[in-house]
């Protein structure tokens, strides 16, 4: 099932539990996106992919958002011809600058994943700000539903893609603070947590030099 709308308030709000797993809801413009932590997505209208899939996996989900993030990180990574990061947990990252970012919320047994990524805006980080090219919304959408589900059927038959994940960690090497827990990232590990050299954090908001 395909949702488009010219503007909603948030494309996690068009799926609910009972649509059939890959449902797919998109818009030109939100009114009142949705970031992780209760955070705002702001977007231009018509400029950004803001997209929200209904998932409905059967093992446990925590790694979801590396997934969509790895997947969203390979679309980036064909469109401008450079290398894209993760940076733990839910965005992608494009010579510094935050391009993408990805939000799972848990819903009736069902996961509403949402990707937003910036492709046109000249204001702010996007594809466009890197590269100077304006581009089609259309394929980039096409590349992304079709990498994210050979990704998620990847992820569900045989867990985290940990290499690929691995090597893109924008954080590897940086000295943070998660919650209670400050050190240097030692990496992402096999099951998705986070590894400083003083500890394991499941989750939280990362802050950083330079953020
Ligand atoms: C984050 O960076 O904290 C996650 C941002 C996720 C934004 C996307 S845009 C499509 C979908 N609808 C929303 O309201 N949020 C997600």
């Amino acid at each position: 099932m395909r949702v488009h709308v010219a503007e909603c308030e948030s494309t996690q709000a068009l799926l609910d539990a009972s649509m059939p797993e890959w449902s797919v809801a998109t818009t030109d413009h939100q009114t009142g996106g949705r970031g992780r932590l209760g955070r705002t997505w702001v977007d231009e209208p018509g400029s950004s992919l803001l997209v929200s899939v209904l998932l409905k996996p059967t093992r446990n989900p925590d790694g979801l958002t590396l997934v969509a993030g790895l997947a969203v990180a390979e679309v980036v990574e064909r469109a401008l011809g450079r290398p894209a990061q993760i940076k733990w947990p839910n965005d992608v990252f494009v010579d510094g600058s935050k391009v993408s970012g990805e939000l799972a919320e848990l819903r009736d047994g069902a996961v509403v994943l949402g990707i937003g990524i910036n492709v046109n805006r000249t204001a702010y980080t996007s594809l466009q700000a890197i590269d100077g090219r304006e581009r089609e919304l259309a394929p980039l959408l096409d590349d992304l539903l079709a990498t994210l589900r050979a990704r998620y059927d990847d992820w569900h038959a045989n867990g985290l893609p940990h290499a690929e994940i691995a090597k893109r960690d924008f954080l590897r090497g940086r000295r943070v603070t998660v919650g209670s827990t400050t050190g240097t990232v030692v990496g992402i590990r096999e099951d998705g947590r986070l590894e400083l050299d003083t500890g394991i954090v499941e989750s939280g908001e990362v802050v950083f030099d330079g953020q």
